[in-house]
């Protein structure tokens, strides 16, 4: 694995989570109980959280199934998800492109935008064909990503944000079909830079990865109220795919 991949050191990084820090357990908590409510599986289903970060919604999906694993290669975030401490619930380090878990799953959710960060576009399959493989027959994928026809459309090219004592100056461009969010800030008189880069998928670059891998795109949804799909008007592009 190439060290210097963005998303190694700044999802491990106390400053990301601070960042992020308004990204609450009540989105979370809201968007799964739609979710469960849509999809209506049973409780006895197993579910992975791929990209868990520190658990918020593998700790809301475990109300509605027995087991539960969440993955993520931060390793830091893994250490705080499992303070949950719950019968059922198990969290992995692992990186989504090459996981290997002894067991399967009839859901697996990839919430959040934990998606579209890899130099190789074929990383994007890897990600899909590993969990095609970790399905069981007629299992589900869920894919929550932005809506890259919007977000390119209204980017937000420069933003200060003020949080605890910290000035994070951030700015946004499109590059090479990216979205490169650049992070930079002064701690205790040091200065962090950090980048994100995530790729601009479309619904239609989903389709093509979805039919690629095997999987048969059911529904789509343009936020976590499960609204449908708007290319102009929704913040999300959620995607529901059953394994062929
Ligand atoms: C935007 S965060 C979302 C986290 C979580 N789903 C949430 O909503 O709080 C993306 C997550 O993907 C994880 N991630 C990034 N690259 C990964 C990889 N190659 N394998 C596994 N997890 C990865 C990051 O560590 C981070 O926790």
């Amino acid at each position: 694995m190439n060290k210097k991949e963005w998303f190694i050191d700044w999802f491990n990084s106390y400053y990301y989570h601070l960042l992020y820090k308004n990204r609450n357990d009540k989105e979370a908590k809201d968007f799964i109980l739609n979710l469960v409510n849509f999809l209506n599986l049973s409780f006895e289903s197993s579910a992975l959280d791929l990209g868990c970060g520190k658990g918020r919604h593998s700790f809301e999906l475990k109300k509605h199934f027995k087991s539960v694993t969440g993955l993520d290669l931060s390793k830091n975030s893994i250490d705080e998800a499992k303070k949950h401490n719950l019968e059922g619930l198990l969290f992995t380090q692992q990186d989504m492109r090459f996981f290997n878990l002894d067991y399967k799953f009839n859901v697996i959710f990839n919430l959040f935008t934990s998606f579209g960060y890899f130099k190789e576009t074929n990383d994007n399959l890897k990600i899909l064909l590993n969990c095609h493989q970790h399905l069981n027959k007629n299992g589900i994928v869920l894919i929550d990503f932005f809506n890259a026809h919007k977000v390119a459309k209204n980017l937000v090219k420069q933003e200060i944000k003020n949080i605890d004592s910290i000035e994070f100056n951030i700015k946004r461009e499109i590059d090479d079909n990216k979205i490169i969010k650049t992070i930079a800030f002064n701690d205790k008189n040091k200065n962090f830079y950090f980048q994100e880069k995530v790729q601009l998928l479309t619904l239609e670059n989903f389709k093509s990865l979805l039919n690629k891998t095997n999987f048969k795109l059911i529904k789509t949804f343009g936020s976590y109220q499960l609204t449908e799909f708007n290319i102009n008007q929704s913040d999300r592009l959620i995607l529901l795919a059953e394994k062929k």
